[in-house]
């Protein structure tokens, strides 16, 4: 059989995701895994139309596709993402249906499940077969038991096809069809007092998010700065050089405006809002690339303390991969998100109210510093992040080792003395029965709230 496997890795040839199909490719020498490097490519792919035209006939033709990518930044890299924006724009959906996919993506799983959720459901959209995913850890194809799976996972591929199994199907496809949104109710104007406030968008030509942006900004009595990722001078895409791991100096300084914009506009906000328009199941690959490219500053917080606040014109609800996505960046960011306002209602009065409410909490949150704490999105993610740069990434990434050793990162438990020697204790306690039966009964409960009890109960804090 021949497969094509569309490669996601900016690094073509020199991808780590390729060492697993060419691992497959070793064991499978009766099929043919076309590899076809889209991510690096992206720029002839989008502008050559017969570079376009050869990929598609190439999946045409062949008898089924393998999405392999790294994850970049909870999903794919921007280029992979314009590659999927191609395939709709210019409607060449026809050369996927029905084939038989499957997925293959590295990572340090940081999210990875989000990269899946999101490429399945594009497989769904695209009415392809959907077999299955393989999400490793980006080394484990050293495991033994990696490479027994792997195997596995490629031959319950190629059954599939040869087999026509029935896949199945994950997601609905969306439907949104949206009432324009006219502002029509004004209100008081808020006073931002000294904070400042920026909104970051990508485009404005969608009809409802330009005035949902606009009836935002009217709804202060200052000047609220909008930045329009189109403007700015951005020559590309994370190139996944790592060069920015020793010292945060990202290959494009001093060619492009990126770093310029990120660190000028966004460090020094108190309030960011960002808005777009939902385009196949994430913002766009604008908007992607300003993820991607934000990885300048690696693994350490670049916008901590910040309100956060999204607003969106499509169906966000429908996609709670999407609304996943956005909260965890804003918990690993370590600032504070206030909420999302999206176009989704009825009526423009109702859009107009929640603009008006998210406006208001906006500046109410940073008025007295509010940051939640982070729910299992931003503590988890980080946990995986302080155990990499800890453990196996501290070189390359020098830089997030020396931030997490000021920020407090490290906080593993094992340096933990007092509840060590607590453990001790009560462990060494527990072995006599006796003991044992009369703290698990009795103490137990107790003893949790002592801790908490005596903040509570101490006036002077
Ligand atoms: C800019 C950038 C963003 C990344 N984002 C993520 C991420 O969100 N989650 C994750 O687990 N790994 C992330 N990674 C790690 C890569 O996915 C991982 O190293 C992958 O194996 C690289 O594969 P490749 O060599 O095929 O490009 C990121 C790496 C880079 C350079």
């Amino acid at each position: 059989m021949k497969i094509v496997v569309l490669n996601g890795s900016p690094k073509g040839d020199m991808s780590v995701t390729m060492q697993y199909i060419n691992y497959i490719q070793n064991k499978f020498k009766n099929h043919e895994l076309k590899i076809i490097n889209i991510s690096q490519r992206i720029n002839q792919i989008e502008k050559d139309k017969k570079t376009f035209e050869d990929i598609i006939h190439e999946i045409k033709f062949s008898d089924g596709v393998i999405w392999a990518f790294p994850l970049y930044v909870f999903t794919i890299h921007s280029n992979y993402q314009r590659f999927i924006e191609l395939i709709f724009e210019k409607n060449v959906v026809d050369a996927f249906d029905g084939k038989y996919t499957s997925v293959l993506a590295t990572s340090i799983h940081f999210y990875d499940h989000t990269a899946v959720n999101y490429m399945n459901s594009i497989c769904d959209d695209l009415n392809m077969n959907y077999v299955d995913y393989f999400s490793p850890e980006m080394y484990d194809l050293r495991k033994e038991d990696t490479q027994k799976n792997l195997l596995q996972f490629a031959q319950n591929y190629f059954n599939a096809i040869e087999n026509k199994v029935i896949t199945l199907k994950n997601y609905n496809p969306i439907k949104y069809s949206p009432n324009k949104y006219i502002p029509e109710i004004t209100h008081h104007k808020i006073d931002v007092s000294n904070k400042k406030v920026v909104v970051v968008t990508d485009s404005l030509e969608d009809i409802n998010l330009k005035n949902m942006i606009h009836k935002f900004r009217n709804s202060f009595s200052q000047t609220i700065e909008l930045v329009n990722l189109q403007d700015i001078d951005i020559k590309g895409g994370c190139l996944g050089c790592l060069k920015c791991g020793y010292n945060y100096a990202c290959a494009y300084t001093g060619k492009d405006d990126f770093i310029n914009f990120y660190n000028s506009k966004l460090k020094t906000a108190d309030i960011i809002v960002f808005t777009g328009a939902i385009k196949y199941r994430h913002l766009s690959s604008t908007w992607k690339r300003f993820l991607d490219r934000g990885f300048f500053n690696t693994h350490t917080p670049s916008l901590s303390g910040k309100q956060i606040g999204f607003i969106i014109s499509g169906a966000l609800r429908q996609i709670p991969n999407l609304r996943q996505i956005l909260e965890a960046y804003t918990q690993w960011q370590g600032s504070n998100l206030v909420g999302f306002v999206t176009d989704e209602y009825d009526t423009s009065i109702e859009i107009d109210q929640q603009l008006y409410v998210f406006s208001c909490n906006l500046i109410k949150s940073s008025t007295v510093n509010y940051i939640k704490p982070a729910t299992f999105l931003g503590v988890a993610g980080m946990k995986i992040f302080r155990d990499e740069i800890w453990g196996n990434l501290r070189f390359p990434f020098v830089a997030d080792h020396n931030a997490y050793k000021a920020l407090n990162v490290y906080d593993f438990p094992q340096k933990n003395y007092k509840s060590r020697i607590r453990n001790f204790i009560f462990m060494l306690m527990c072995k006599f029965p006796s003991i044992r039966k009369k703290i698990y009964s009795n103490q137990i409960k107790s003893s949790m709230v002592v801790p908490l009890k005596k903040i509570v109960e101490d006036t002077t804090i």
